[in-house]
């Protein structure tokens, strides 16, 4: 079947493209850079001609709060009129595990708002909340730096590989819409200032991580809750030490 992927070119977009082509379906990589524009509507119609599902991986290229709201309440607009008006039959879209008990991160705020937008459309809907990828690490060390100094907070995660993520989509994507969220994480609980040390040595990285649980992460204030799984989600296989020992350039183990 016809399927379009918004975000194609991304991180889980590219893995998420090459899987369902496998599958042998046909498979639209939609983004900006190929001249589709989920923000000014550029390209929608013709790509959804004929589609009978869109899985959006689309980030913004602003975390700042204003920004990234207005990133995914137009984009998700954009997107469910287009579908509507092309009659696809299957909405995917990729969330975080917890967006909605942080109220105070204007990311998250604007992944609950995507939520909200979805949920009150008449496409027939899966959403797929994931936690943090391996890949995003980097990204959290960085937000957190000052100096030399990474200041994090204890609480805990279950991050999983992008890799594993994408196969998830793919399944979920070519199975029928649930109109419902499911959850994905890795296969072990972690806490967020030990998974940064662990990334910092191996990458050779001298910063150094202080713990401290008052520590925002993108401006909220965080449990060992916030970013946790509840019942039963689906699991991936990778472990972010198997990750680590593949990913870290050579010459750095
Ligand atoms: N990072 C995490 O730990 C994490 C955890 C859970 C969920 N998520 C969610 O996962 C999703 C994908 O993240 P990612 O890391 O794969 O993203 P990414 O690598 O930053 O890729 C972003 C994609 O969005 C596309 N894009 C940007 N502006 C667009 C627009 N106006 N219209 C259409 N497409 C546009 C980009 O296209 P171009 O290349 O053409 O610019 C690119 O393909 C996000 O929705 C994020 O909220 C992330």
């Amino acid at each position: 079947m016809k399927i379009v992927v918004i975000g194609g070119s991304g991180l889980i977009g590219k893995k998420l493209v090459n899987d369902l082509r496998k599958r042998g379906h046909e498979v639209v990589a939609a983004s900006p850079s190929s001249g589709v524009n989920a923000l000014t509507g550029e390209g929608l119609a013709g790509a959804m001609e004929g589609a009978r599902v869109v899985v959006d991986v689309a980030n913004s290229p602003s975390f700042e709060d204003r920004a990234v709201l207005e990133f995914f309440e137009t984009a998700g607009q954009n997107l469910l009129a287009a579908e509507a008006a092309a009659g696809v039959g299957h909405h995917v879209a990729l969330s975080v595990v917890g967006a909605d008990r942080l109220p105070d991160s204007g990311y998250m705020r604007a992944k609950v708002a995507q939520e909200s937008l979805i949920k009150a459309s008449k496409v027939p809907y899966t959403i797929v909340r994931a936690t943090q990828f391996f890949e995003f690490v980097g990204g959290i060390a960085q937000s957190a730096t000052e100096g030399q100094t990474v200041r994090l907070p204890p609480a805990l995660m279950q991050p999983i590989v992008s890799d594993d993520v994408a196969a998830a989509l793919a399944d979920i994507a070519v199975g029928g819409p649930l109109n419902g969220t499911v959850e994905l994480a890795g296969p072990e609980p972690i806490r967020m200032d030990e998974l940064v040390r662990r990334f910092l040595a191996a990458n050779r990285d001298e910063r150094v991580v202080t713990t401290d649980p008052h520590a925002r992460y993108f401006g909220t204030e965080l449990n060992d809750q916030s970013l946790t799984p509840g019942e039963g989600p689906r699991i991936g296989s990778t472990s972010f030490g198997d990750w680590l020992s593949r990913s870290v350039p050579q010459g750095k183990s």
